[in-house]
């Protein structure tokens, strides 16, 4: 199968995919990082690694309708299955969610449904919690909310900053995406949710 990775920001998430891949964790390839900030750090990774990258800048497009569209066109033209979210700050919309549905994995710093969106780690760390960790999910139109597929608790440790709290969030993460896209792509996981009864 081959992967494109979304991300805006420093990219250590496409990175550890990159280097799982690369060590044979992973069967697939690695054909494009799509961002919507040019400047990220995730892009000078990706050049480093040799990976394609299409970057593009929101506001000169009309709508979010038709950076998707070209989005697509590049996905397309790579012949992409699965879209990786890493560190995309942005909502997917119906335009990618209609062409690559139930191919769209989204890995977030929190145990959801607690600590949605925005600073999950920060959140947790205001909240006082003493459990936090990282959910792996399909994604849907809404914000964090798509199926879940794994999680991974984290003890929060007493005394513990929010920069350390963060690494240890990051070194659970980097182990787990690549863990968990190597299952699910290679359809290990079955969707549905869990039995009730
Ligand atoms: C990660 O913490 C991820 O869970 C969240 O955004 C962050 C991206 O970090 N969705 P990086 O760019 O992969 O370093």
């Amino acid at each position: 199968p081959r992967l494109a990775v979304f991300a805006s920001g420093t990219g250590s998430n496409y990175d550890a995919i990159f280097h799982a891949i690369e060590r044979n964790e992973v069967a697939a390839e690695l054909t494009l990082v799509v961002s919507d900030k040019p400047t990220a750090k995730v892009i000078d990774k990706a050049r480093n690694n040799g990976t394609p990258t299409f970057t593009f800048e929101p506001k000169v497009y009309p709508s979010k309708a038709a950076f998707e569209t070209e989005v697509m066109e590049h996905l397309h033209a790579a012949n992409i299955d699965w879209i990786i979210l890493a560190g995309y700050m942005r909502l997917i919309g119906p335009t990618l969610l209609h062409a690559y549905e139930g191919r769209i994995l989204n890995i977030h710093p929190s145990l959801l449904p607690a600590f949605p969106g925005l600073d999950a780690i920060g959140q947790a760390f205001q909240a006082g919690v003493k459990v936090t960790g990282v959910t792996i999910h399909y994604v849907d139109e809404g914000m964090d909310t798509g199926e879940i597929i794994a999680q991974e608790a984290v003890n929060v440790q007493p005394g513990i900053n929010k920069e350390n709290l963060q690494k240890q969030i990051q070194t659970v993460e980097h182990r787990l995406y690549p863990a968990v896209i190597e299952r699910v792509i290679h359809n290990e996981y079955s969707r549905g949710g869990n039995t009730t009864t």
